[in-house]
């Protein structure tokens, strides 16, 4: 399994939030997390890479698991697309990619920047190298940072709703591109409750609420015939346009 996710729990106070969650990954799969807000999508997210330590349980990437000592290593096997980008505002697009493998990864300039460039063409912006985030609509900044996640060469890369901050007409370009990944055999698992991508490049759908998975299993499942009638009351939301 290139992912392991074993009974992983996190509380906040005394609100526990993630109530032992396990699944696994095997390389080249995506999975679509979905699920109502606040159920601790993110958080779970979050504990994978260590962004947000877990109370209890434990992580494998790639059969090794994820400690305070490996962290660094770890987290270059396993990038994060955040909703809001997190594009650094004072570096050019192509420096935003480059960063990474020269900081993280030890590559000169010049061989960071050679990577920079292929990983913005593979996303469509290879014209828009030299521009600002600032310069950039919401879908270019978000395929750069898409760009950026795969400039460290990753394992996996985690997705946090990538589409969510967008305008709907920007949402496609994104979509495409994590199709395009998909089916080149990127390992990928995406907080989203965009359909066009759950059903066209999941693998399995993963359905949570309240700090637990309540239902997983291929797309033509989930959507076509849900086992809980909680998942079928959710979708019904997000397959009909009112908000979810
Ligand atoms: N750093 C934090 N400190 C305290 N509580 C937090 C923190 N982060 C998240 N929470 C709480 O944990 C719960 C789960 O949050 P989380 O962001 O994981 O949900 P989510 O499923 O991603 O929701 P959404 O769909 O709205 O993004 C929420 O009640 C949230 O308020
Ligand atoms: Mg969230």
């Amino acid at each position: 399994m290139l992912l392991r996710v074993e009974n992983i729990h996190k509380s906040y106070g005394a609100a526990e939030i993630l109530k032992g969650v396990s699944f696994d990954m095997a390389p080249g799969q995506s999975k679509v997390i979905m699920g109502p807000s606040g159920t601790g999508k993110s958080t779970l997210l979050r504990c994978i890479n260590h962004l947000t330590p877990p109370d209890k349980g434990r992580i494998f990437v790639d059969g090794e698991e994820l400690t305070a000592k490996n962290l660094n290593t770890m987290r270059q096997k396993v990038a994060f697309v955040f909703q809001d980008f997190n594009l650094f505002t004072h570096l050019r697009t192509v420096e935003n990619v480059a960063i990474g493998p020269r900081k993280l990864r030890g590559f000169g300039k010049k061989a960071a920047l050679d990577l920079a460039y292929k990983e913005l063409e593979r996303v469509g912006l290879s014209d828009r190298a030299d521009a600002y985030p600032a310069e950039l609509s919401g879908g270019q900044q978000q395929r750069a940072s898409i760009a950026r996640a795969l400039a460290m060469e990753p394992k996996l890369i985690l997705f946090d709703e990538p589409t969510s901050a967008l305008d709907p007409e920007l949402t496609g370009e994104v979509v495409s591109v994590m199709n395009k990944l998909a089916s080149e055999g990127m390992t990928m698992l995406v907080v989203s409750h965009e359909i066009g991508f759950a059903r066209k490049a999941a693998d399995e759908i993963i359905f949570m609420e309240g700090g637990k998975i309540i239902e997983q299993g291929p797309p033509s499942q989930i959507f076509n015939a849900p086992q809980q009638d909680r998942t079928r009351a959710f979708l019904n939301v997000i397959e009909h346009g009112d908000d979810a």
